[in-house]
């Protein structure tokens, strides 16, 4: 089974697609994910997409596609994947199609997770990550038990460089999924739309219950 979640930034796409993972599963492919790794270890991947990132906009098609690609050919991936932040826009949805296509398989289901920009806001200015694991935190809605310190791991927890408020800005304003990318998987029959302001645990269910 292959599933994609769309969503603005902060709607919490990662945290739902580490609980899907887990229950399914399937192995969670992040492109954002993708891209801090190589900004970590510095890769010359990492420093190209290091110049988009630090102004809030989306790294060119051709180098996603790229990564994304290579990443899918692995064996990891052959039953299925839960694919978050990927694709951003028509032209890389239609990349992914032709790739599934090739193996006879498809996009099983696209799930839209909906989140006012308020809420976005508050999200993304509070959220702590695992520099060992990624387990995802919110310093008000999930807080880890001591802060800075990661529950499952014991890992050091530090915020985003593109959370601060003028990339945020910056992120809401460029990368809400476009209405041509949803109309895309509407088209396909796929779409199912997620209201993503409830609590993790209702939001969770919701997603399970889509794709059973
Ligand atoms: P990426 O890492 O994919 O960032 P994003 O899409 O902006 O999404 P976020 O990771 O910020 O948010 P999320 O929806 O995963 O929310 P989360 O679960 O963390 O991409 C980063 C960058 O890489 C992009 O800006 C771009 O430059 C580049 N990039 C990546 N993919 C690309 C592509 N395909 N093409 C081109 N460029 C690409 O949750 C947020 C916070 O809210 C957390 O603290 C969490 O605890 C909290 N929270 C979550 N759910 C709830 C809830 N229900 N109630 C209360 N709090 C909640």
């Amino acid at each position: 089974m292959y599933i994609v979640l769309l969503g603005p930034p902060g709607a919490g796409k990662g945290t739902q697609a580490q609980r899907i993972a887990s229950a399914t599963k399937l192995v969670h492919i992040s492109t954002g994910d993708m891209f801090r790794e190589n900004v970590k270890n510095q890769t010359e991947l990492g420093k190209l997409a290091n110049e988009y990132m630090a102004k809030g906009e989306l790294v060119p098609d051709e180098v996603t596609i790229k990564m994304l690609l290579e990443r899918i050919s692995r064996d990891d991936a052959k039953a299925g994947a839960m694919f978050d932040g990927f694709p951003r826009n028509v032209v890389q949805a239609r990349a992914l199609d032709e790739a599934l296509k090739s193996n006879g398989t498809r996009v099983d289901h696209a799930l839209l997770i909906s989140v006012a920009d308020a809420e976005l806001i508050a999200r993304l200015g509070g959220r702590w990550i695992c520099r060992n694991c990624g387990k995802l935190y919110h310093e008000r809605n999930d807080p880890p038990k001591t802060p800075g310190v990661c529950d499952a791991c014991g890992g050091e927890l530090y915020q985003r460089e593109d959370d601060r408020p003028e990339v945020v800005r910056a992120r809401l304003e460029k990368q809400k999924p476009p209405a041509a990318l949803i109309d895309h998987y509407r088209a396909a029959g796929v779409l199912k739309e997620i209201d993503g302001e409830r609590s993790l645990d209702d939001v969770t269910a919701s997603l399970l219950e889509a794709i059973r």
